[in-house]
């Protein structure tokens, strides 16, 4: 390319290339819904779908607010695809610049992990043949997050051309809801494939106009009444030749139109304020907060005070491999979604099992929080594993409603949660066909916050929490396990459940759910007896709230104690549920060009209830939770005898593999699991990244890396590591936050470094078993262990 200008060069080169970015080269329209959602930006209060600007057939683009649901006439509750901000359109003297009617000659979209910013470049030739350049940067500001900005930069490279660029906000959206049901084969090319879809309205227009060089539009959720207001201000750059503002229904908009020359850059900077009703802590109306988001249009400022969040964002949370580009690379893509998942200053929400970046799941929150994504949280950014926490007791309410609904006492979390805490999973598959069990079946989730409450309180040290929002939780969900088991004989068994495993349904004391329950009623025991000693005003104050007594406690230890536990100290092998054992060996036999396990023939998602098939191991589940309560022998039989018959497929299962693998020395299959886990967006190793990320399996690559080759554990003893690192690493590097200090560790093959910042005492810490004591500010390096 001959003339270029340097501006727009800069937008599509960002500083930091490698193991820093994503990205798309050449324009593949196949390809374009899985970089839709691979590019997301955002900031833990909404995420924005890397859809291009102008669209195109096929597309699916999405700005999504967290916490923002409404049912209306979808079946099941949505995360509402709310406005669009960045709908633009360039006209080049009359011929529309998009990738379906003109020929593409370059196209190049880098996403910036480091900063937050989508670049984009993209070449079109016009009719005659002339090119001309368009490059647009993109985020979501980390600083403001009411704030997003887009920069789009118009290049003639070969003649004059006049220029017409409309931007807008776009408030005409629809969630698509379902897929009619078509003869099993049927295929779509991917212009038509998402046209079938029955599309839901969720969003009503309540006002919209200009105040001086501000267009505005509010619009209200159908259902659940949250107000959303947008607020745009467009900064032109280039002289302009005309300007003009239009308003429509769902819609305004500006156009700035421009003679322009070859070489010569000309476009705008636009920023964005969004405000719901139901954000927290604010006073003024939405429009009033959206439209103050707007009044600076300085991009390169807003821009740096982001990337000063980002700097201290990858600081905490910045967890490196050397050595292995690729694999490097896939952690930091997996942190950088997580980064944009979470707000730490929104206690009411929570990461949806698709986070901000697709429809997938409808934006519903499932265990995968506590059990896959906390971990993250909890030892880089413990503000933001509080909120998350924070959301479980905002949606307490719910919970009560789900347990009485079914006919018991206390509190029940929902398999599938959204904005109440009611039950909001689906009763049938899309197409009717087959009933999901789940949300009646699998109650684990309630155990799983239990278990998240505990582990946090351990490792944030946070009693107020603990004996405040947490116990109350921790007690009202205890009597929901006194009213749900049944007594049988001496035994206490629960019946009629589904483990994390959902091949099997209508099973009778699931080994996992048992004893998650059992291990919540014992911490629900132990607390309610350390606020009795040290804490007796809360206590007394929650026992009228709840109306609970020490009776209650007694029974919650006698359940504990009577509940039909899963180990069998002889045998070693944990029986998944009663009659296991019995059910039909098949083996597997076929992997994909993934390495992912296929199903046996005539094996699918509804059909192996009668078999030892597994989804998702729930044996290997309990140790990686409860590694402290299962010999070696036990852990490694059973990962053994499970992990051969488990497909995987759900994206929870492969690194949790890893990882107990690892911890009981089988890891021959570690740095293959390792891979299926961080490539599973990147290399779309299910095939369905474009519905959204795997936002839990993006977590479990931190925890394969941190937990499994890094061998680290935080306990009441504190923290140890027994680093192993695979051979094509040189070394890993992460920080991890204990109780308001951090720890550094740099790992490698022969020495092992760590640093203690934060003031006050020396800490020590275990490396393969042995003591070490870290004085802050001073690195300590210890020779690492040969593990073959
Ligand atoms: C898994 C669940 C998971 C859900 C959302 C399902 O396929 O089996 O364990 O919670 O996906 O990620």
């Amino acid at each position: 390319m001959d003339v270029q200008s340097p501006e727009s060069l800069e937008l599509a080169a960002p500083a930091q290339r490698g193991a820093w970015t994503v990205t798309e080269s050449g324009w593949d329209p196949t390809r374009a819904n899985y970089f839709e959602t691979v590019f997301t930006v955002g900031n833990g209060r909404l995420g924005t779908r890397g859809s291009l600007e102008e669209g195109h057939l096929g597309d699916v683009s999405g700005t999504f607010l967290a916490g923002v649901y409404d049912a209306h006439d979808s079946p099941v509750i949505d995360l509402v695809n709310a406005p669009d901000w960045l709908n633009t359109v360039v006209y080049a003297d009359s011929e529309r610049l998009d990738v379906d009617t003109l020929d593409v000659v370059e196209h190049e979209r880098v996403l910036d992990l480091k900063t937050g910013v989508l670049h984009r470049r993209t070449v079109f030739a016009l009719g005659d043949g002339a090119r001309v350049e368009v490059a647009t940067a993109r985020f979501a500001s980390m600083a403001d997050r009411n704030q997003c900005r887009l920069r789009v930069r118009v290049t003639p490279l070969d003649r004059a051309v006049d220029l017409s660029i409309t931007t807008r906000i776009d408030a005409h959206r629809r969630n698509m809801e379902s897929l009619p049901i078509y003869p099993e084969g049927t295929t779509f090319d991917y212009e038509r494939k998402w046209d079938k879809w029955s599309l839901s309205r969720h969003l009503r227009e309540k006002g919209r106009g200009f105040t001086g060089d501000v267009g505005s539009i509010v619009t209200q959720t159908i259902d659940s009444d949250v107000e959303i207001a947008y607020a745009m201000r467009v900064c032109a750059v280039g002289d302009l030749t005309g300007r003009s503002r239009k308003q429509r229904h769902e819609r305004v908009e500006e156009t700035l139109e421009f003679r322009a020359e070859p070489g010569v850059a000309v476009g705008f900077d636009k920023v964005v304020g969004i405000a719901t009703s139901r954000d927290v802590g604010v006073e003024r109306s939405p429009a009033q907060r959206a439209s103050a988001a707007t009044e600076s249009a300085d991009f390169d400022a807003a821009l740096a005070k982001s990337e000063a969040v980002w700097a201290q964002l990858w600081e905490s949370s910045e967890c490196e491999i050397v050595g292995d580009d690729r694999a490097a690379l896939a952690l930091r893509f997996s942190v950088y979604h997580l980064l944009i998942a979470a707000n730490p200053d929104d206690p009411t929400v929570n990461i949806g099992a698709k986070s901000l970046s697709g429809e997938g799941y409808r934006g519903h929150v499932f265990w995968d929080t506590e059990i896959m994504m906390l971990p993250f949280f909890l030892f880089t950014q413990p503000r933001a594993a509080r909120a998350l926490l924070g959301y479980r007791h905002h949606t307490l309410r719910g919970a009560r409603e789900v347990a009485a609904d079914s006919g018991f006492r206390g509190a029940r979390y929902p398999w599938e949660s959204a904005d109440t805490g009611r039950e909001e999973c689906p009763v049938t598959t899309p197409d009717g066909k087959n009933r999901f069990y789940t949300r009646d079946e699998e109650l684990h989730v309630t155990a799983d916050v239990a278990y998240a409450i505990c582990r946090y309180a351990e490792v944030t040290g946070d009693v107020d929490y603990l004996y405040g929002e947490g116990a109350e939780i921790l007690f009202d969900t205890s009597q929901f396990w006194v009213s749900r088991c049944v007594d049988d004989g001496d035994r206490a068994v629960l019946l009629t459940v589904m483990g994390p495993d959902e091949f099997h349904s209508h099973i009778d004391n699931n080994a996992f759910t048992n004893r998650m329950v059992q291990w919540h009623l014992e911490q629900a025991v132990r607390v309610y007896r350390e606020m009795a000693e040290h804490r007796p005003d809360e206590l007394a104050r929650l026992r009228d709230a709840l109306s609970i007594s020490d009776s209650d406690v007694e029974v919650w230890a006698d359940l504990a104690a009577r509940i039909v536990a899963p180990v069998d100290p002889d045998v070693g092998l944990i029986e998944q549920f009663d009659g296991y054992f019995e059910r039909l060996e098949v083996p597997i036999t076929v992997w994909d060009e993934n390495d992912m396990p296929q199903y046996p023939a005539g094996y699918h998602h509804f059909n192996c209830e009668d078999t030892t098939l597994l989804k998702q191991p729930d044996a290997v589940m309990l140790m990686f939770m409860l590694p402290d309560d299962y010999s070696m022998e036990t852990r490694r039989a059973n990962y053994d005898f499970y992990e051969a018959r488990t497909l995987h497929k759900s994206s929870l299962s492969p690194s949790i593999h890893a990882i107990v693998g690892l911890q009981v020395g089988n890891s021959s299959k570690a740095e293959q699991y390792f891979a299926r886990s961080a490539f599973v967006d990147l290399d779309d190793n299910q095939g369905n990244t474009e519905e959204g990320m795997h936002i839990a399996s993006a977590a479990g690559t931190w925890q394969v890396v941190v937990h499994g080759f890094a061998g680290f554990l935080a306990g009441v003893d504190g923290l140890s590591f027994a680093p192993a690192l695979p051979e094509s690493w040189e070394r890993v590097k992460f920080s991890i936050h204990w109780r308001g200090r951090v720890v550094k560790a740099d790992l490698g093959h022969d020495v092992n470094r760590f640093t203690l910042v934060g003031d006050g005492e020396p800490e020590e810490i275990h490396v393969h078993g042995a003591a070490v004591v870290l004085t802050p500010g001073v690195e300590v390096e210890v020779e690492a262990v040969a593990t073959v």
